[in-house]
């Protein structure tokens, strides 16, 4: 997955400002940067939810621009997508959820074969005997744990987590976490993860990328990214008041 150039604008509102960035096959990445700053904007461009007004995106080697509609259908039966808002469907029961991909892109994997896929994954995040509840049944956790099983339920080769943390107690956090963690050994996947939560982003993260103003300013191992000389990286990590970020920016 490359970004190169990226140029994103909402009216007169530009919020990418020439994004480069490119992932390594089988890495976590984590994007780091405040609230506002365009994470989940560059997040929706890889799976095509938004087209960029300048640069390119390139996924598992198709030009996102001019991928046909089967390509792009193809990009998106290979990559997993957890929503920010959760974005659990309230009318239907926890496994119904996790099926929907399958559904959408295996129109002819039997029942049975559906039923044993949604239940090995439901039970990988520990949610099996909450699988006939629906969404508002259960706690936020737990709608975070069925929206992980619901974005690797096509054992994705790229896996997108915007803010998979975020909301959770500590404990619950941990154990996202280290599911993110699980989902790339037992399936090899590449992953990019969007967070304000420091702490997971050391216990998950290859590389972390610093996104500010539009452009990536700063993108290394979570150790040189603790002792980077960027005072608004620093300000960042540390969640400091005071420094080069304006509290209203
Ligand atoms: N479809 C849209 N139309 C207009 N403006 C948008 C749209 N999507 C995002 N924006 C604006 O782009 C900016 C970046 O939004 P984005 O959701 O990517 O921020 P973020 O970094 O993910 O923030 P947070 O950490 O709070 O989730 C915001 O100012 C937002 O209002
Ligand atoms: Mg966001």
């Amino acid at each position: 997955m490359e970004l190169t150039g990226v140029h994103k604008s909402f009216g007169p509102h530009a919020v990418l400002r020439g994004v480069d960035l490119a992932v390594r096959r089988r890495e976590t990445l984590v994007i780091i940067g405040r609230s506002g700053t365009g994470k989940s904007v560059a997040l929706r461009h890889v799976v095509g939810l938004e087209r960029p007004n300048r640069g390119e995106v390139r996924v598992f080697g198709h030009d996102i621009q001019k991928a046909s509609r089967r390509q792009i259908h193809e990009i998106r039966s290979r990559t997993g997508f957890l929503f920010q808002s959760g974005a659990l469907l309230n009318w239907m029961t926890i496994e119904e959820n996790v099926a929907l991909p399958l559904l959408e892109h295996n129109r002819r994997m039997p029942p049975d074969e559906v039923e044993d896929r949604v239940l090995a994954k439901l039970k990988l995040v520990g949610m099996e005997s909450a699988r006939r509840k629906l969404p508002a049944q259960i706690s936020g956790g737990m709608k975070k744990r069925a929206a992980l099983a619901r974005a690797t339920v096509l054992d994705p080769d790229l896996v997108l987590y915007d803010e998979p943390t975020s909301g959770l107690d500590p404990v619950i956090a941990s154990t996202i976490n280290e599911l993110i963690n699980r989902t790339r050994e037992a399936l090899g996947t590449t992953q990019i993860v969007v967070t304000h939560d420091m702490e997971s982003a050391y216990s998950i993260a290859d590389r972390i990328a610093m996104l500010c103003e539009g452009r990536i300013i700063c993108l290394g191992t979570p150790q040189e990214i603790r002792s980077s000389d960027n005072p608004i990286v620093q300000q960042f990590i540390q969640g400091k008041t005071s420094g080069p970020l304006a509290l209203e920016s």
